[in-house]
């Protein structure tokens, strides 16, 4: 059977004064798919290897990392498409903990940033049971409610790169989400958020945060639109 090889970002700040790669051996056995590969080196050949994994049903975006030069869940990436080199980097602009562990506090500080919930205005829904959404309006919401918050899109946008306290794609993904729901009342607010001096007017539709998402989302196209009603909104009309 043919062989894969693994190139592995390794750095532990506690102990390392450089980053490194580090090669591993493994059978490439069809269907092996990339997060399969690294819990096989490490429990067979590296324990000391850390990466971050949890559902493995492309669910949950915790594997999500640098694959031979793009952003992907690891644990749908199939080790055959990418030829016989495999190399991992961890998620970009976040702060590596140890080897394919970043930091995602900065991530989760520009999501909270938007609000991420529901503001339904009333406290208690009318019927005092739950919030009724026609079947046109929930329509409005599929897809854009299925970001896994992976950060994939984040770690691939350069502005984040330029300004660490631009909210990013998913994050504003994730506002117009809020301002398309028929039962949040804080469209306004959201937008205002969202157009500050850290918002929307920063992006320069550069496109990798689509390109890369593992859900075929489409942040950029949820950002454009968001600019338009934050438009809309300073002359007056209703998102
Ligand atoms: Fe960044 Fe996506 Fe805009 S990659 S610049 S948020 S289109």
């Amino acid at each position: 059977m043919a062989t894969v090889t693994f190139e592995v970002f390794r750095f532990d700040p506690d102990t390392d004064k450089e980053p490194r790669f580090k090669r591993y051996e493994l059978e490439a056995k069809p269907g092996l798919t990339v997060l399969q590969g690294l819990l096989q080196i490490q429990a067979h050949l590296d324990p000391s290897l850390a990466f971050r994994v949890a559902c493995r049903a492309a669910i949950c975006g915790s594997c999500a990392m640098h694959i031979n030069g793009q952003y992907r869940l690891a644990c749908e990436t199939q080790v055959e498409m990418l030829g016989s080199t495999v190399t991992v980097r961890p998620l970009g602009h976040l702060k590596v903990i140890k080897d394919l562990v970043v930091e995602m506090k900065p991530f989760w500080d520009r999501y909270k940033e938007i609000k991420p919930y529901l503001i339904p205005g009333e406290s208690t829904p009318a019927d005092g049971k739950e919030f009724i959404q026609s079947t046109d309006d929930r329509e409005r919401l599929t897809n854009i409610i299925d970001c896994i918050l992976c950060s994939c899109c984040y770690s691939s946008c350069p502005v984040v790169g330029t300004d660490p306290d631009y909210i990013g794609p998913a994050a504003l993904l994730k506002a117009n989400r809020f301002v398309r729901d028929s039962r949040d009342k804080a469209a306004e607010e959201r937008l205002l958020l969202a157009g500050g001096d850290h918002g929307v007017w920063r992006c320069h539709t550069v496109f990798s945060c689509q390109e890369v998402c593992p859900k075929d989302l489409n942040p950029t196209g949820a950002i454009a639109e968001l600019k338009m009603k934050a438009i809309k909104a300073r002359f007056g009309v209703k998102p």
